[in-house]
């Protein structure tokens, strides 16, 4: 059961909300777009940099949150393939912030049994980082609470162009028939191979945009879009979201248990 105590203070609005969770429903994957740091800067006035330093805390606050409800996977969009397009200095501030935050965090993962990996194409990074993400994820592999994943130079349309690449240099496939091949034995391909898709996916900053995220994943997935920029996400907007997300219908293409009169036909 969740471990709440002493998260969510007695009388709290943090506490009314919580009291409207299903626990016996909470989403298994959850993936946020966090978005809106640098309007949270522009709003203080304050360089663009400010507002990611700040979203730092709401990494933190986010991963303990889903550890604490038992959520089974948290994946965080941190750093896009198209992300290279902002200036050298951007770029370089959220590498740092990056580096500090796994070597600063590595002790509160283990801790909380938190097992951390990244997805993307890790190895275009400075060597730096991806020394320390490799140390953190060598580290936390032996954890069996959240999986927590980070994507980094990451692209929805790249992860899929990967996946046929790894696909057609695999002696299992190469030059073969692939008339059987189907959306599973495909998706062992992509980067989240044994990953459930996301139930769930939140975007803060009230834009309406996947932003090439976890393309193939999300195809049934509950979409939350909140207004709040992602400094300000606090566990409250992220025990709101789940609210939200147990009161939709999820009918993977099928009708609602309302409006179905027979069993359905199994393919
Ligand atoms: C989007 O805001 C946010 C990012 C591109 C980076 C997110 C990074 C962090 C929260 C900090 C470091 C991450 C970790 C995991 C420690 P934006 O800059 O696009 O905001 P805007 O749309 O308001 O300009």
């Amino acid at each position: 059961m969740a471990q709440l105590e002493g998260f969510v203070k007695p009388g709290s609005i943090e506490e009314a909300i919580v009291s409207q969770i299903d626990f016996t429903r909470i989403p298994r994957h959850i993936a946020i777009i966090m978005d809106g740091n640098g309007r949270w800067a522009g709003r203080r006035m304050l360089p663009r940099l400010a507002g990611h330093r700040a979203g730092v805390q709401s990494v933190r606050e986010t991963v303990e949150a889903c550890a604490r409800l038992e959520v089974e996977y948290l994946t965080l969009y941190a750093f896009s393939v198209d992300n290279w397009k902002r200036p050298r200095t951007e770029i370089d501030g959220l590498m740092r912030l990056l580096l500090e935050f796994m070597s600063r965090e590595l002790n509160t993962l283990l801790q909380n049994n938190i097992r951390f990996r990244t997805i993307g194409r890790i190895e275009q990074l400075e060597p730096a980082v991806q020394r320390e993400l490799m140390n953190a994820a060598d580290a936390t592999a032996a954890c069996t609470g959240l999986n927590f994943y980070i994507a980094l130079n990451y692209g929805g349309r790249t992860e899929i162009v990967d996946a046929v690449r790894r696909l057609l240099s695999d002696p299992e496939h190469a030059g073969k028939d692939l008339s059987a091949l189907d959306e599973d034995s495909f998706a062992r391909y992509l980067y989240t191979a044994g990953i459930p898709d996301p139930d769930l996916l939140i975007r803060t900053s009230g834009e309406m945009r996947v932003s090439n995220f976890l393309l193939w994943q999300i195809a049934y997935t509950e979409i939350y879009v909140t207004e709040t920029l992602w400094p300000d996400f606090r566990a409250r907007h992220l025990f709101e979201s789940i609210v939200h997300f147990q009161g939709r219908e999820r009918r993977y293409g099928g009708l609602s248990t309302r409006d179905t009169a027979e069993p359905a036909v199994k393919r």
